[in-house]
């Protein structure tokens, strides 16, 4: 009888995440219901958002002391008592934090085939939330025309990867903003980014006011906090921010918003829309026949972090919200 591994919330973090806020189990396996399908998890996602939802409910209900933790995976049907589902499909689902879930097939999404000399991965990646997100933020939210200037924040993660590669591809001129001197050397030296800041330096704002003197069309927000403060004062007018995210406020008790809102939205005449990915779901196919044109093409590289072992999820999440990562980070489990 094979063991079902599971990370449980031991407490909710009040400060910066920790290890002990998680807990290893040997959890019971799921029984199968009609209508549900037992899915063992093969790769975890890792996202900042996994922090977020531990405050409270957001786009989805919060994380709660002593439930798995929540998370999405690429997983495997193993059982199914529902029908268009068979042993050996690969599925989207979220399963959380476990080796199996049996979950109702109208939650699952399934997935693949790879394409053909592609790694699996890159279906719960570029083909996933990470290139939809980018590709629906930038060209819905952001609508980048070529010869603009565009800024993406948290621009070697996952999403930001992408979408700096997407504003090049539309023709912008495309700056990123990133942690350390070395990831911002990968942006312009691997990622084709014209000049990359790092925000993390003492001279933040004024290399960034020297990398976009035209002025910033585009924000691309990943972030919030200062780095958004920042940019909303570079701001062309009728500039765009497509807020995706803020995950300088996901792992601090006090998040601050920040200065300029709403003077400089009025004065510069800004529009910031917030999104979530799944608000753009009918558009689906054309997005990924757009992404997955440029994957083949050599005009969009994606990167992966794979982390391997299940036991690793507390401190890969630890290091995602701590800046270890570029591109994509996930967890191998079987
Ligand atoms: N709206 C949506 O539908 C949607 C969907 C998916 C993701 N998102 C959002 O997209 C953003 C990126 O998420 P992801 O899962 O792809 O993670 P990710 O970008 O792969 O990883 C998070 C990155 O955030 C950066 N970071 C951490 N603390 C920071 C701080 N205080 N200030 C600035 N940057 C900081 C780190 O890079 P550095 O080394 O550069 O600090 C880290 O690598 C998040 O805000 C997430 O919530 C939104």
């Amino acid at each position: 009888m094979p063991t079902n591994r599971q990370f449980l919330i031991d407490h909710l973090p009040t400060g910066k995440l920790t290890p002990d806020v998680f807990k290893l189990s040997d959890g019971p396996m799921p029984s199968v219901a009609d209508g549900e399908v037992l899915v063992r998890a093969r790769y975890i996602s890792l996202d900042a958002a996994n922090r977020a939802w531990m405050w409270g409910a957001t786009y989805r209900a919060a994380v709660k002391q002593g439930e798995v933790m929540a998370g999405g995976a690429m997983a495997e049907v193993v059982e199914s008592k529902a029908p268009g589902f068979a042993p050996g499909d690969l599925v989207w689902a979220e399963t959380g934090w476990q080796d199996y879930a049996a979950i109702k097939a109208e939650h699952l999404e399934k997935l693949g085939p790879a394409k053909a000399g592609q790694p699996i991965t890159y279906l719960m990646n570029v083909y996933g939330i990470a290139g939809l997100t980018a590709y629906f933020g930038l060209l819905e939210c952001g609508q980048p025309k070529a010869g603009e200037t565009v800024v993406v924040s948290a621009a070697a993660g996952s999403v930001g990867t992408l979408v700096g590669q997407i504003a090049k591809i539309k023709g912008c001129r495309v700056i990123g903003i990133a942690g350390g001197a070395e990831k911002c050397e990968l942006l312009t030296r691997e990622l084709g980014y014209d000049a990359a800041v790092d925000y993390k330096a003492p001279e933040f704002t004024k290399a960034l006011r020297a990398a976009v003197p035209k002025g910033i069309d585009v924000y691309f927000d990943n972030v919030g906090g200062r780095v958004l403060e920042a940019c909303l004062f570079n701001m062309n007018n009728h500039g765009r921010v497509a807020c995706c995210g803020a995950v300088s406020q996901y792992d601090e008790p006090s998040a601050h918003g920040p200065r300029g809102v709403p003077g400089l939205i009025v004065t510069k005449r800004l529009t910031m829309r917030g999104f979530v990915v799944m608000d753009f779901e009918a558009q689906n196919p054309n997005a990924l026949a757009d992404l997955s044109s440029w994957v083949a093409s050599g005009q969009l590289r994606v990167r992966e972090d794979i982390v391997d072992g299940f036991e690793n999820l507390p401190a890969a999440l630890i290091g995602l919200l701590a800046g270890d990562n570029v591109g994509k980070r996930m967890v191998k489990v079987v």
